[in-house]
């Protein structure tokens, strides 16, 4: 990076104002066709105005031109399964049966450490192909397979929160662990990685359905010794399921009270799914400021059921996007930003009108408030890290075309998330760092990654 910088010149859209605070206000995002963006040294955005000011201010930075393409905010994925890379696309069934018949299976392969390395490469090669940059990942139930995850994240910088899944009961035995190993393998890896570079550690009991109450005690003291933890689980994704959680918890009021008993729901926490909810458990949800991952490709994959995202917003609980990789059909946000839109539409009169704000807002800004990070990425302010992704559609693709003729700016937005795909993702940049440049990866080594960070010190404020 040259001593004044580097300015970047591109037609860019983010959500610095979330969109569902007031559903009349359209557009819902904030879009320049000839942005100047000053990115210092560390990464930082330190001047964003129109590209002729900032260039005539800053006359020593190096210049990169964009305009070819479309920049937005690097893409935030708040539910992504690191062991079911190569399970994705098993079609046809539910939940139950699905996790039985592929994705544990699979997951008990990352017992060998071999295995569990070459899957952590996928995986973070499958994020930043899809312009994700930073993810809540959840872990495998082998300790020596969630270190490397966290050391092949770290190779790209990207922002990865993540930990060991826990579970004692329901599973096949490989899975399975016990109270006290679940508290000390999640404290060792927190030592280790949490607020190490751009990692953190994430409290991870798969469902109540595979936990006891003394797994989810453990988890709840891991949470209470490593400052700063997230909490991330499944809640209400399939009807089996939570009438089986009802029946296993006779003495908990509803399934959100599983953990919620245990201490575990707060601003730090974010549950996958949550499909079936009761105005109870979203009453709870929002008043512990925890947030919710919306896996829209997966609830249509696995047939858990339509997303009820107005009772959401209307209760107040933080919604965010999630590919849910492997039920979910591959890591692109933007197929989840459209899927997400196509289960409001067919809710009718019950769906949120989701427009294309709401869509880039969901795939961004919130998973980044989910996180903890909204002052550090998720939009493209002065002060954020510039974590960004740049869209260039192959000439002749649909999406070319749809971008060459769009009538406004909220149609072209609306065609990204219609036609864009990983092919789109031209370049990919965590905190100033470009780590994909057309379809190339390339790790920042010991640079961004074992820089310490602001990212472990951050939660989600309550609301309120
Ligand atoms: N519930 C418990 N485990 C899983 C999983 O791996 N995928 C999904 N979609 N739901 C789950
Ligand atoms: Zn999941």
């Amino acid at each position: 990076m040259t001593a004044g910088g580097v300015l970047y010149r591109a037609r860019a859209y983010d959500t610095p104002d979330d969109p569902f605070a007031d559903d009349t206000a359209r557009p819902g995002f904030r879009y320049e066709d000839d942005l100047g963006l000053l990115v210092s040294r560390e990464g930082v955005i330190t001047t964003r105005g129109p590209f002729a000011s900032v260039a005539a201010a800053h006359p020593q930075a190096t210049v990169i031109d964009l305009r070819a393409g479309i920049l937005l905010p690097g893409l935030v994925d708040t539910h992504v399964h690191f062991p079911q890379v190569r399970v994705i696309g098993a079609l046809g069934m539910p939940l139950l049966e699905w996790l039985e018949r592929c994705a544990l299976p699979e997951e008990q392969h990352l017992a060998s450490p071999d295995y569990a390395a070459t899957i952590a490469s996928e995986l973070v090669g499958g994020l930043i192909a899809a312009g994700t940059t930073t993810s809540l990942v959840f872990g495998s139930h082998f300790a020596p397979a969630v270190d490397a995850l966290f050391t092949e994240a770290a190779r790209f910088g990207l922002r990865v929160t993540s930990g060991l899944v826990v579970s004692d009961q329901m599973l096949p035995e490989p899975l399975l662990t016990t109270p006290d190993r679940a508290h000390s393998e999640a404290v060792d890896l927190a030592s280790r990685w949490h607020g190490r570079g751009r990692a953190r550690y994430a409290v991870t009991p798969r469902f109540s359905l595979s936990a006891s109450d003394a797994v989810l005690a453990a988890c709840a003291s891991v949470m209470t010794d490593v400052e700063g933890a997230f909490f991330t689980s499944h809640v209400n994704e399939n009807l089996t399921e939570v009438a089986t959680v009802h029946g296993q918890f006779p003495d908990r009021s509803d399934y959100v009270d599983t953990y919620d008993h245990h201490g575990l729901i707060g601003p730090r926490s974010v549950l996958a799914h949550n499909v079936h909810p009761l105005d109870s458990e979203l009453a709870v949800l929002a008043a512990r400021g925890a947030a919710v991952a919306h896996c829209p490709s997966s609830n249509a994959a696995l047939g858990s059921g339509l997303f009820r995202l107005r009772r959401h917003v209307e209760a107040g609980v933080p919604v965010a996007l999630g590919c849910d990789v492997g039920a979910g059909t591959g890591f692109s946000l933007f197929k989840e930003g459209l899927q997400a839109y196509f289960a409001q539409r067919l809710l009718g009169d019950q769906g949120f009108p989701l427009a294309p704000g709401h869509l880039l807002h969901l795939s961004t800004s919130a998973g980044a408030s989910a996180l903890g990070l909204a002052d550090v990425v998720g939009d493209l302010s002065v002060g954020k890290e510039f974590d960004a992704i740049c869209l260039r559609p192959p000439a002749g693709t649909a999406l070319d075309i749809g971008l060459r003729h769009a009538g406004s700016p909220e149609e072209a937005l609306g065609k990204v998330f219609a036609l864009a795909g990983d092919a789109d993702v031209a370049d990919v940049w965590v905190a100033g760092e470009q780590i994909a440049s057309g379809g190339f990866l390339r790790p920042v080594g010991a640079g961004p990654a074992v820089r310490p960070s602001r990212d472990a010190r951050r939660t989600r404020s309550t609301p309120g």
